[in-house]
């Protein structure tokens, strides 16, 4: 048997934007820990090695940050504080019933588009 693959990864936007910048961004003094939030309760409650968090550039949805993104599924999560984080860990991640009410809005995340259709769009 082989070294199992991870269950999920889970996004988490780490993108900060410089003082006085008008977009919003994921990461600002009151949100920094949350990636470190993320990562020791995945630790504490052992599953670290089937739960890979990643840090990630911006994911494209500043709007509504602080946001991450579980796979597989697809699942953006936004508006993050740490209790939602604890709840997704534990009602999604362990128990495998996604938080509908932290699910990023349906008009912020359609579904995807194919790259094949991306590319006849594009008209090439
Ligand atoms: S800064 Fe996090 S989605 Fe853009």
């Amino acid at each position: 048997m082989g070294v199992p693959q991870p269950a999920f990864y889970i996004f988490k936007c780490e993108q900060s934007s410089p003082p006085g910048m008008p977009k919003p961004s994921c990461v600002n003094p009151q949100t920094q820990d949350l990636f470190q939030h993320l990562a020791g309760t995945l630790m504490q409650k052992g599953i670290i090695a089937t739960v890979q968090p990643v840090r990630t550039a911006c994911l494209n949805r500043c709007n509504a940050g602080p946001v991450m993104l579980v796979e597989p599924g697809h699942f953006m999560y936004y508006g993050l504080t740490k209790d939602k984080i604890d709840r997704i860990i534990d009602e999604h991640i362990i128990g495998g019933t996604p938080v509908a009410e932290y699910i990023i809005p349906d008009e912020l995340w359609d579904a995807p588009i194919s790259p094949e259709a991306m590319q006849q769009q594009m008209g090439r």
